[in-house]
Formats: C-alpha cells, sequence, structure tokens
C-alpha cells in the first residue's frame, strides 16, 4: 500500500511539469549575420530583401545554389543548404508569392520547426523582415508556429530527443516589437494547446477523470480563475444521472471540472462544455479492437475547453469565461449502463440508452443543463469527439459545427479560418430532431439507421433552450492527424483552442 501510494505520488509530480518544449525563443534587432545558421523566407523564386542581401555576403554562391536546386520558394517547401561560406547552415523556408498572412507567418514558423528538429546546441537565427507581411506583430507568429510545429509527446520515451543534446537557441531577428505579443499572450495559448495535445495523448492508465483534473489544476495554478469539481456523490445529487451512469462502470469515477474566469466585469458569461472520456471502450456495446487505443484522445473536447480558458486568463482576457469538463471513463462491467436502460437527466427529461457508445452526448446534456441553469451564459459551446462520421463527412480538413443560430456558426467558421484551422457547417434540422424520438423515455441517444453527426448534434440540443444562443464543435474529424501541418505535427493536434481563443478576442 505505501508502496502504491508513492507511484500514485510519483506520478502525479512527474504529471505536473509541463511538457512545453523549454526551447529559449528570443527577438533581436534584424541585422545581416555574418556567419552560424540561419533561416530566411524566400517570396517566390526571386532573392528579394534580406536573402539578396545574405547573397551578397556570400558572392551570390547562395542564388547560385537555389538556382540549382530548382527550389521555387512554394509556400511550406524547404531547402537546407551547407557550407556556403561564411554561413556554417542555411534554411530557405517558402512563403509563396501572396502578401504575408498571419497564418503564412505561423506555417513558416511551424515549418522552420520542423526543419530544425534534430539542431542541437548553440543558436539559429531567424531573419524576419518579409516585404509584405500584413500582420503587424508577425514576428510574434512565427514565433508562435515555431513553438506550435515542434511539439512532440516522448514523456514515455527511455532515450528523449532532449537527451541528445540541447536544443538551439531560436533567436528571431526582426524589428516589429514583436517579443510582448509573444511572451505575454501567444506563447501562454501555445501552451494552451499544449495541455490540448498532452490531455489526449497520454494513456488511459494515466489520466483518468481525477487524474485529468490534477493535471488541469496544475495548468491552471498562478492564473486567476475559481476551480471546482463535483464529485460522484455531488453528480447523483444533483440527478445527472445521464453523466454519473456513463462513469459507473469503471472503478475511475466521474468528475465534472468547473472552471470560472471572470475578466469581463458582470457581463453573462460565454460558456464551452468539452466532452471528457478519459477512455471510451463503448462500454457494454463494446467497439472492436481495432484502433481502440486512440480512444485515450476522447477527452479532447475537455481539453480544448481548459486550454482555451487557461490562454484567457493568463493573458488577462476581458471576458467572463466558464469552461466545464465532462469527464468519466466509459467500462464495460457488472454496474456499467446497459442498451434499454433509462435515465433521468437533471433537466427532468428521461434518456433510453439504445447503445452505450453513444456516450459523449450523455455526458453533455447533462453539462449544458447545468451551464444553462447556473449561468445563464450569452454563448453556449460544445466541443466533442462525438462521432466517427464526422470525418468520413469532412476528412481531417475540418471540424463540424452545428447549431440553430446562424450567426454564431457564422462567426465561428470565419474565426476558424482567421486561427489556421477550419469548422464546416453541417446540417441540424427538425427530422434530426424527430429521429430521437423514443418508445420507452422522452429521447434516445442513437438512432437506430446509421449513426449520424447531425443525430448526435441534435441530441445534444434537445437539452439545449431554443433561444439559447449554441453551437455544437464535433471535431472528431480533426483532433488526431495522420499526416501533420507547419502548426500540428501529427498526432493529437489540440483542434480548437485557436479557434475559441479567437473567437473570445473578438
Ligand atoms: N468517441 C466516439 C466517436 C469517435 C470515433 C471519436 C472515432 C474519434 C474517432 C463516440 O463516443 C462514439 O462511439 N460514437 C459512435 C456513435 C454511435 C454509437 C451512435 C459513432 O460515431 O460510431
Ligand atoms: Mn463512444
Ligand atoms: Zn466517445
Amino acid at each position: 500500500m505505501k508502496h502504491g501510494l508513492f507511484l500514485f505520488v510519483a506520478l502525479l509530480i512527474t504529471a505536473s511539469s509541463s511538457a512545453l518544449a523549454d526551447q529559449s525563443i528570443q527577438f533581436e534587432r534584424f541585422s545581416i549575420p555574418d556567419a552560424g545558421r540561419i533561416v530566411l523566407a524566400l517570396q517566390g523564386s526571386e532573392l528579394t530583401g534580406a536573402a539578396a542581401d545574405v547573397n551578397a555576403r556570400t558572392q551570390g554562391a547562395l542564388a547560385a545554389a537555389v538556382k540549382e536546386a530548382k527550389f521555387k520558394g512554394k509556400k511550406d517547401k524547404k531547402l537546407t543548404l551547407y557550407g556556403i561560406a561564411p554561413y556554417d547552415r542555411i534554411d530557405l523556408i517558402g512563403v509563396g508569392d501572396e502578401p504575408v498572412d498571419r497564418n503564412t507567418a505561423e506555417d513558416f514558423g511551424g515549418t522552420t520547426a520542423g526543419v530544425l528538429k534534430s539542431v542541437k546546441g548553440g543558436s539559429v537565427q531567424i531573419l524576419w523582415n518579409p516585404g509584405e507581411a500584413t500582420d503587424e506583430a508577425s514576428a510574434a507568429r512565427v514565433a508562435f508556429g515555431f513553438r506550435l510545429g515542434s511539439y512532440k509527446f516522448d514523456r514515455y520515451k527511455e532515450k528523449k530527443d532532449k537527451e541528445q543534446g540541447e536544443p538551439a537557441t531560436i533567436r528571431i531577428l526582426s524589428d516589429d516589437g514583436s517579443a510582448p505579443v509573444f511572451n505575454n499572450d501567444l506563447d501562454y495559448l501555445a501552451k494552451g494547446v499544449y495541455f490540448a495535445r498532452d490531455m489526449p495523448s497520454e494513456p488511459g492508465n494515466v489520466i483518468y477523470p481525477e487524474s485529468f483534473v490534477a493535471r488541469a489544476k496544475a495548468l491552471l495554478d498562478g492564473v486567476d480563475v475559481k476551480i471546482s469539481v463535483l464529485d460522484e456523490k455531488d453528480l447523483q445529487r444533483l440527478n445527472m444521472e445521464a453523466h454519473y451512469g456513463v462513469g459507473k462502470g469503471s472503478a475511475r469515477p466521474p468528475r465534472l471540472l468547473i472552471v470560472e474566469y471572470m475578466g469581463g466585469g458582470d457581463e453573462a458569461p460565454i460558456v464551452l462544455a468539452g466532452k471528457g472520456i478519459t477512455f471510451d471502450t463503448g462500454g457494454i456495446s463494446l467497439k472492436q479492437n481495432k484502433g481502440m487505443w486512440a480512444m485515450k484522445g476522447d477527452l479532447g473536447g475537455a481539453a480544448v475547453v481548459i486550454g482555451t480558458i487557461y490562454a484567457a486568463a493568463a493573458r488577462e482576457e476581458k471576458v467572463n469565461l466558464v469552461a466545464l469538463a465532462a469527464l468519466a471513463e466509459n467500462m464495460p462491467s457488472d454496474r456499467a449502463n446497459r442498451p434499454g436502460d433509462v435515465q433521468r437527466t437533471m433537466s427532468g427529461k428521461t434518456i433510453e440508452i439504445l447503445s452505450t457508445d453513444a456516450e459523449g452526448r450523455l455526458v453533455l446534456s447533462d453539462a449544458v443543463h447545468y451551464a444553462q441553469v447556473n449561468y445563464e451564459p450569452s454563448v453556449l459551446i460544445d466541443v466533442a469527439t462525438l462521432t466517427g462520421a464526422v470525418g468520413r463527412a469532412l476528412g481531417d480538413d475540418y471540424a463540424g459545427v452545428f447549431g440553430r443560430h446562424q450567426a454564431l456558426i457564422d462567426e465561428l467558421m470565419q474565426v476558424s479560418r482567421t486561427a489556421n484551422e477550419g469548422l464546416w457547417q453541417l446540417p441540424l434540422e427538425d427530422h434530426h430532431f424527430e429521429q430521437l424520438k423514443s418508445d420507452y423515455a422522452d429521447v434516445k441517444n442513437s438512432d437506430t439507421g446509421d449513426p449520424g453527426a447531425s443525430t448526435g448534434a441534435a441530441f445534444i440540443g434537445s437539452f439545449v433552450k431554443e433561444e439559447q444562443v449554441w453551437a455544437h464543435l464535433d471535431i472528431a474529424s480533426v483532433d488526431k492527424l495522420d499526416k501533420g501541418r507547419p502548426t500540428m505535427p501529427k498526432g493529437f493536434s489540440g483542434w480548437g483552442v485557436r479557434t475559441l481563443d479567437e473567437y473570445l478576442r473578438r
């Protein structure tokens, strides 16, 4: 027992050390370096601006090498050159021909991180003065993209990258006053995204409802938020049978984590509710084994809402925000939900469970009701890895957005583009609600036909008052990427933090 307790404490301690790469990123005055390792942005195949000045220092050798390599400076393309005197290494990263906007700057930073992954020790200087940058502090966007692009999850590898040498110090040479924008704002946002990647990457034996709460508390330590936690007894006392029921088959009891950040005076808060299934076996409606390991990431929505509130609170955004993480482990056992079971939710509405694998909507039905009665939100947004169907519809380019309030949906789609993510609207119509009519209760948790993403949205929507401004984000299409992007390495993406963060800034 003593030993077990020690192990548990040790796990919590290692768990609280953030996986944020502590690679140092510094901002310095722009100048053309005389030597060392440098990174250049190339707008098309012509060497203009800084690239022209560097080329002059190399006596034209750079231009000759670029020509020989047929490098055209296309967006996110890269070329590494060694030993072009007086430099040890020159990395060229294409930024395309268009004026350099914020997404291009971030992608440039992310691609640079990928290219420099194996560069250890000393420093690398990134020259950043693109002729036509459209964003004010675009060097901060480069740094942000670099952070996001250098994410890795190697906590459980015996031989970590770090042990092969300290990462190089990154020095961004630019005169656009980006240092405070990065240090007091975007670096926090990167940390929020890291949390939203770490939690789903962690295995289910490490992250369960209580340990998720501990990790969220560690993240939020030192920022001005109020944290409360409802345990399994509280959930039962509040008649949150739907949420409690999903977790009751597991030895790890469910939790509702509530984080309040009140930086916006007395305006009604925005409430974000995240699905936090720490592992989804399907329950008695057991999933097949193929790919089941990825269900350790079924807490993606919860991790996104916590990462978002962290970033807003850390930079002291003037907004009132509440994040709810509906946490449970969906396990089969003698105490688990059965198909056909009927439960009473906090709202009083009853649910017939047709599939114990449609569990995300169950925990969220109580969470969105809790949000409405306790906070009267100006806007309610739920975020969930809810259905496999959304990925079949949208691939991994977009998350799905659903709702009854078109203005909110339009705004979310727009900010998702600005934030370098992507949202696409899918239908939510009366007949999706009709499909949920149950013979034995008020609603059933899944349709008998093909399980669709719209039915899932309608289920959650049937616990949201019609006049409540609400949107449902189904992130199951984008939460895990098989192929990386510049600012999203392969694996769990943390998708949604950047979009929600951008939304809060409006
Ligand atoms: N967590 C899954 C959805 C999911 C699938 C997320 C693949 C990420 C990748 C969810 O709980 C689920 O099992 N959904 C079912 C719903 C059905 C039983 C109505 C689905 O999509 O098949
Ligand atoms: Mn499921
Ligand atoms: Zn699930």
